[in-house]
């Protein structure tokens, strides 16, 4: 048989930019995120227009045992005391897992569980998180430079944003960052 030699499609690590294949783009605004930040009046004032954050992924096949990859491009800013940060979720298919790799800026990746635990990993250029099954996940910006992160996700995985309408049981305001930073400098 003759071998076949192709060029996979790229992302460029730096800046996270995907090329080489078809994409798709999903643009969120403020406007997009009502009831998402603590800061109702500071969301009535802001520009429903603006920007919060953008996701574009490879146009490839869905279907069981098929992956999406996919890099979300989160817009620094606050709305508030509160951190720009994506809508987030479980997936529809609860047991369903997820790899994020962080490439630019600096942030958190919020993880909680079914039982509303919540914990905070750092996410930076080369950082790798394991996000298990039955785990809700949400990006936070806490830096001044737009914050990218890879993702690798089962296509059947979905998204199941309803399950968490109240809101995640944590938030990262500029206040509760700065706590975070002294707890971690007294270790
Ligand atoms: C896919 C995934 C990411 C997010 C993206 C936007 O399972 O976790 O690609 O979809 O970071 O966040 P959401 O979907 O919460 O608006
Ligand atoms: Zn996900």
């Amino acid at each position: 048989m003759k071998p076949t030699l192709s060029l996979p499609p790229q992302v460029a690590w730096a800046s996270g930019a995907l090329s080489g294949a078809p994409l798709i783009r999903k643009i969120t605004t403020l406007g997009d995120l009502a009831g998402v930040f603590a800061d109702e009046a500071a969301f009535r004032h802001g520009d429903p227009s603006l920007v919060v954050y953008s996701v574009e992924m490879f146009d490839t096949p869905a279907g069981e045992g098929e992956l999406f990859t996919g890099v979300t491009h989160l817009n620094p800013g606050c709305l508030g005391e509160e951190y720009f940060m994506t809508r987030g979720h479980f997936h529809a298919r609860r047991e369903q897992g997820e790899v994020y790799f962080g490439l630019r800026g600096e942030g958190l990746l919020l993880l909680q569980n079914e039982q509303g635990g919540t914990r905070l990993e750092q996410v930076f250029p080369g950082s790798v998180h394991r996000i298990a099954g039955y785990i809700a996940h949400r990006l936070i910006n806490t830096g001044t430079d737009v914050l990218s992160a890879l993702a690798v996700w089962p296509s059947v995985a979905g998204h199941d944003y309803a399950a968490l309408a109240g809101g995640f049981a944590q938030r990262v305001t500029k206040g509760n960052l700065r706590l975070m930073a002294k707890e971690v400098q007294n270790g």
